[in-house]
């Protein structure tokens, strides 16, 4: 019941980007949110989990709900690369040998996210997933990151090309921070 929610979660990210998202998905289910812009050290890790129990140790000193997340993107033809390296690889490559990589493989591709949810010594993860495939070319001049190579299953556009409300319709992330928002909604608002 969404008027038994807790009202306010903190969400510690450096990315203004996903301070949006997480806000607008949450909004619905009555919880507000706070962005705390903290740049959290990532682990060298093998998933996005692991990132994520990371994040989650170093926000302890946050009172309250406390929200982290990480998200990747993940190109099995690629054996899954950039993945935990998307961030460090787009830092450092930029979108070119990626592209140049995928003209003789499979475009196929999927974004991840891993988001946790802290309060107190109670933690609680999940997770969402968007499906679609690698443009040819970087296309549009929303979101962040790799939003203007990524084109989901059924649509023409790459999640750049469209109004900010209509990624959060099918994202990853917001599919994750929507299992937040069901979760927030059923816990007392005290607990
Ligand atoms: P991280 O979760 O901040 O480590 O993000 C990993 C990399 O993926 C960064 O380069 C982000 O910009 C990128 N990224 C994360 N989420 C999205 C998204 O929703 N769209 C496009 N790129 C994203």
């Amino acid at each position: 019941m969404v008027n038994a929610a807790p009202r306010t979660i903190t969400f510690v990210s450096r990315n203004p980007g996903k301070a949006r998202e997480v806000a607008a998905v949450l909004a619905p289910f009555g919880i507000r949110v706070r962005w705390r812009r903290r740049e959290l050290a990532e682990p060298q890790a093998s998933s996005l989990a692991e990132v994520v129990r990371a994040k989650l140790a170093a926000v302890q000193d946050v009172p309250g709900r406390v929200l982290v997340e990480d998200s990747g993107l993940f190109i099995p033809s690629l054996h899954g690369f950039p993945g935990v390296y998307s961030a460090h690889f787009l830092e450092v490559w930029g979108f070119g040998p990626m592209l140049e990589l995928l003209q003789r493989r499979e475009r196929r591709a999927y974004f991840r996210t891993v988001a946790g949810v802290r309060h107190g010594r109670r933690i609680a993860t999940f997770s969402g997933e968007v499906h679609g495939s690698i443009a040819s070319r970087p296309r549009g001049r929303g979101g962040f990151g790799y939003d203007p190579i990524f084109i989901p299953t059924g649509w023409k556009q790459t999640f750049a090309e469209v109004p900010a409300a209509e990624k959060d319709t099918i994202s990853h992330r917001a599919r994750a921070i929507r299992k937040v928002g069901e979760f927030l909604a059923r816990s007392r608002p005290d607990r």
